[in-house]
């Protein structure tokens, strides 16, 4: 046995142990971010703990490594382009924008599976060993990092960080460990998880009201209008441009009468220019970010020459805050928080230098641009989330951030950034939505659509079909074509309709989903090896994905149907959505659902709210047994009553006796009453669907077929 290279190794729980290397005065290691709060040891790490990483180096290159052996499955590294399963790709935890150059000499944005990093950094590995067992590995800095999975684990940093080793039966248990140290999300507006539509931008305010009318004359369901930039008053943050948006509030105003809600953008640099309100106080009280003469730092950015606030420090969170209440005067429901890693726009690839000072303030201490890179987007969303909670108590915050690092879905939900409308960046959706998903954010998705270039009908119908599977689920472009449901002809609008129809059936149970993700850290999108971690043939497996435990999902990824899919062991029956067309439509993914399970499914409707009310339907789908079982969450959607127990989660609970299936409430929890609706039931038999209907509460027959 080799010589530990770590001190003082302490275990934090049970299944958590943190590792510092020798020679490394714990003191001097820096605050941790991605941690809720600082965690003390409790004892010493037992001699049967299997997981010890072997540090090594000094002065500017420090390593830490973890072999693993060749049936060992690695997965996380955050938000990273390309296949689910990570081995044999080295990630770099340094938050930025990634871009090509076009065939035309333009810059581009642009990523791929070759980029090593993406606008988020999360120093977190997740490794299912071949009996299905996991551990992970988390790298507890924020200094750049580079994760090398091409050989076991190697985590190389120029700082000296710890290790958290969290060792569980299953990976489900991994990630739900994370959750308890890094946080969960918030329960989120309920209309958050309807569908939005974006574009980079609807300008002037007369177009937005015209999309909202359009949605609505088409009978297209959708809860969200997006505000790009060019609202604002030559992109000065927290101005409006008084042509397009001479009034904001009636722009809010006329989409709220039409059942939508709004999210409009802030960028984080704010304009050189004296007069500009912003920027006068941003100076007079000390908010940028300045170099170590202590210059005000200037960077190019949308508006020109641009300086930076410092959210490390306490007051500049709180100015920021202000000017956000302020905003959100005009009636926003969200906001959007861009461009934070932070980038400027030019030149190119630009960053802030890595010796630019923080100020810090109360826990944070201060220190340079290197140290505080990666949180720069963390603490931008956290700002921005408190001015929404501290604007409006009473409403739940919604802010969408780019950039992030572990532990960021406490504040934000995210997107996965500039893609393009190509069919390979379609796939992508998938395993970037679950790689968050396995690394503690459950609530992404990608530009559906693609942002970069113009996609075919058929590739947008295909995004729409699985778009309105993943947990966020947001149409989005730049400035090339129109990118609405309706812009490819009637074949694609209906295709689209569809979709969102499914998406809004589909509501109740993504809502269970999203309860789930904020009380336990279960991810909403799920890789297909969580049905059965130690089957090793559903390891690679990131076209089809699990929405929960119960629903599986087999999207037509590739624009030629090639894509042969991995299925867990057990009956997985299909089914489609009543009122569904039976032709099948490869641009509708393929549902099935796991025998033993119940999934709640909603009347459907033109916004999310309609979409909660009316009859509840429960798709039953028996097992070996003739036993199945589903969760149900409902609450007033918005608001923190939920949090006093006005809610309801609900198990239906059906069973199989003599040729008829009972189905009745086996549990329920919360007070919130139960709704006085009408329950339908489908029961998913190999011969055919069997209905039956009754009022919710009451035990319901079904004669089984
Ligand atoms: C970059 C973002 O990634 C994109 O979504 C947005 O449209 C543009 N900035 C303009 O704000």
């Amino acid at each position: 046995m080799p010589a530990p290279t770590h001190q003082d190794p302490g275990l934090l729980s049970d299944d958590v142990a943190r590792f510092i290397p020798s020679g490394v005065d714990p003191s001097i290691l820096p605050r941790s971010f991605a941690l809720v709060e600082p965690l003390p040891a409790r004892a010493p790490v037992p001699d049967s703990w299997s997981v010890v990483p072997r540090f090594e180096g000094s002065s500017n290159r420090y390593i830490a490594t973890i072999p693993t052996d060749p049936q060992t499955s690695l997965y996380g590294t955050g938000e990273v382009a390309g296949p689910l399963c990570r081995n044999g790709f080295v990630t770099e935890c340094w938050a930025k924008q990634p871009f090509r150059i076009e065939k035309d000499g333009k810059p581009a944005p642009h990523y791929d599976e070759k980029s090593k990093s993406l606008y988020q950094a999360h120093p977190w590995v997740l490794a299912v060993r071949g009996d299905g067992s996991a551990f992970g590995v988390l790298a507890d800095t924020t200094y750049r990092l580079e994760i090398d999975l091409r050989d076991g684990i190697r985590l190389g940093s120029a700082q000296p960080f710890p290790v958290i080793v969290i060792d569980c039966a299953s990976p489900q248990e991994v990630v739900e460990r994370l959750s308890d140290l890094t946080g969960r999300i918030e329960l989120p507006p309920r209309w958050t998880l309807g569908y939005h539509q974006c574009r980079f931008s609807y300008y002037p305010g007369a177009r937005v009201h015209g999309l909202a009318e359009e949605f609505r004359k088409r009978r297209l369901p959708c809860d969200v209008i997006w505000v790009d930039i060019h609202y604002m008053d030559a992109y000065k943050v927290f101005t409006f441009d008084p042509a397009g948006f001479p009034d904001p509030k009636a722009t809010n105003d006329f989409l709220h009468r039409l059942g939508f809600k709004s999210v409009w953008i802030l960028d984080p640099a704010v304009k050189v220019e004296v007069g500009y309100s912003v920027y006068d106080e941003g100076v007079a009280e000390g908010h940028f970010l300045s170099d170590a003469q202590g210059q005000e730092h200037h960077e190019w950015t949308w508006p020109g020459d641009a300086a930076f606030p410092d959210y490390t420090r306490p007051e500049t969170r709180a100015w920021w805050a202000r000017l956000t209440a302020e905003f959100l005067e005009y009636g926003m429901d969200g906001v959007w928080v861009d461009l934070n890693e932070p980038s400027p726009i030019l030149p190119l690839g630009a960053e802030l230098p890595e010796d630019l000072r923080h100020g810090g303030g109360a826990d944070i201490p201060p220190g340079v641009h290197a140290q505080y890179h990666n949180v720069y987007g963390l603490l931008m969303s956290k700002a921005t989330r408190d001015a929404m909670c501290k604007a409006r108590p009473n409403r739940r915050p919604f802010v969408l951030t780019r950039s992030s690092y572990l532990g960021g879905q406490r504040y934000a939900a995210t997107w996965t950034g500039d893609n393009s409308s190509t069919w390979e960046h379609l796939h992508w959706s998938v395993p970037m939505a679950l790689n968050l998903g396995l690394s503690g954010q459950p609530y992404s998705g990608p530009d559906v659509g693609g942002f970069a270039g113009t996609p075919s009908p058929e590739l947008f119908a295909h995004w729409m079909g699985v778009g309105a599977l993943l947990p966020f689920f947001r149409t989005h472009n730049a400035l090339h074509g129109d990118q609405e449901p309706w812009s490819f002809g009637e074949r694609t609008e209906a295709q689209s309709r569809l979709a969102l129809a499914r998406r809004y059936r589909l509501l109740p149970y993504l809502y269970t989903l999203f309860h789930d993700a904020a009380t336990m850290g279960r991810p909403v999108a799920r890789p297909l090896f969580f049905a059965d971690p130690a089957d090793l043939s559903l390891r690679e497996e990131d076209h089809a994905f699990l929405l929960g435990g119960d629903l599986l999902v087999q999207p037509q990824l590739l624009k030629a149907d090639t894509h042969a899919f991995a299925v867990p062991k057990g009956h997985w029956r299909s089914f489609t959505l009543a009122g569904e067309d039976p032709v099948a439509d490869p641009a509708h993914p393929v549902l099935r659902l796991r025998d033993g399970a119940i999934l709640p499914v909603g009347p459907g409707g033109q916004t999310s709210d309609e979409a909660f009310e009316g009859p509840l339907t429960l798709v039953v789908s028996l097992d070996a047994k003739g036993a199945a079982v589903g969760r149900l969450y409902e609450d007033a959607g918005e608001g923190f009553g939920y949090l006093e127990g006005d809610y309801l989660l609900t198990t239906y609970r059906a069973v199989l006796k003599d040729g008829v299936v009972e189905l009745d409430v086996a549990q329920q929890e919360g007070q919130r009453p139960r709704p006085a609706r009408e329950l339908h039931v489908e029961l998913l038999t190999d011969a055919g669907v069997v209905r039956a209907s009754e009022i919710d509460g009451q035990v319901v027959m079904v004669q089984r077929r």
